[in-house]
């Protein structure tokens, strides 16, 4: 998948990027803001949190995606995630990862300069499945635990 956003994707763009104002990057300079909806409805919010000491810094969908899990929903339907500035910004790996384990999600960002909608699985095609009797597959499904 590879499409416009609706306008409810457009409002919820719109909240991520508002929400990057808030981020603390005083390191990379890059903040970045990320909404993600789950089965209520209801939009879950996160920022990046930079760190002196690097690798502590957590990325804005992480920060999203726990605020998700606080609140008591474990499926992701959308994943909205922008950069001040309009600057392109998709999830990293480490996040389509993190991300992977609540299912396939529409992830909704600036790519090429214009905001697009992609699904998760198009990022990442094959994540890693642990756990008993789990399967990694490039063409499996390749949800986690939560997912399935
Ligand atoms: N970052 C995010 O928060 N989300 C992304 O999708 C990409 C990168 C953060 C991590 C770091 O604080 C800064 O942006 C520069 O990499």
């Amino acid at each position: 998948m590879n499409r416009a956003p609706e306008l409810a994707e457009r409002l919820l763009f719109r909240e991520a990027a508002t929400l990057a104002q808030s981020a603390y990057a005083p390191y990379s300079g890059f903040a970045v803001g990320a909404v993600v909806v789950g089965p209520s409805g209801r939009n879950h919010h996160g920022v990046n949190v930079e760190n002196a000491s690097y690798p502590a810094g957590l990325c804005a969908e992480r920060g999203a995606l726990a605020a998700m899990v606080a609140f008591g929903e474990r499926s992701l339907r959308y994943v909205a995630v922008a950069a001040v500035d309009g600057r392109d910004c998709l999830p990293c790996g480490l996040c389509l990862q993190a991300l992977a384990e609540f299912g396939d999600p529409a992830i909704v960002a600036r790519m090429g300069g214009e905001v697009r909608v992609v699904s998760l699985r198009d990022l990442l095609t094959a994540p890693f499945a642990g756990g008993d009797g789990a399967r990694c597959e490039p063409s499996g499904d390749g949800a986690g635990e939560a997912g399935r």
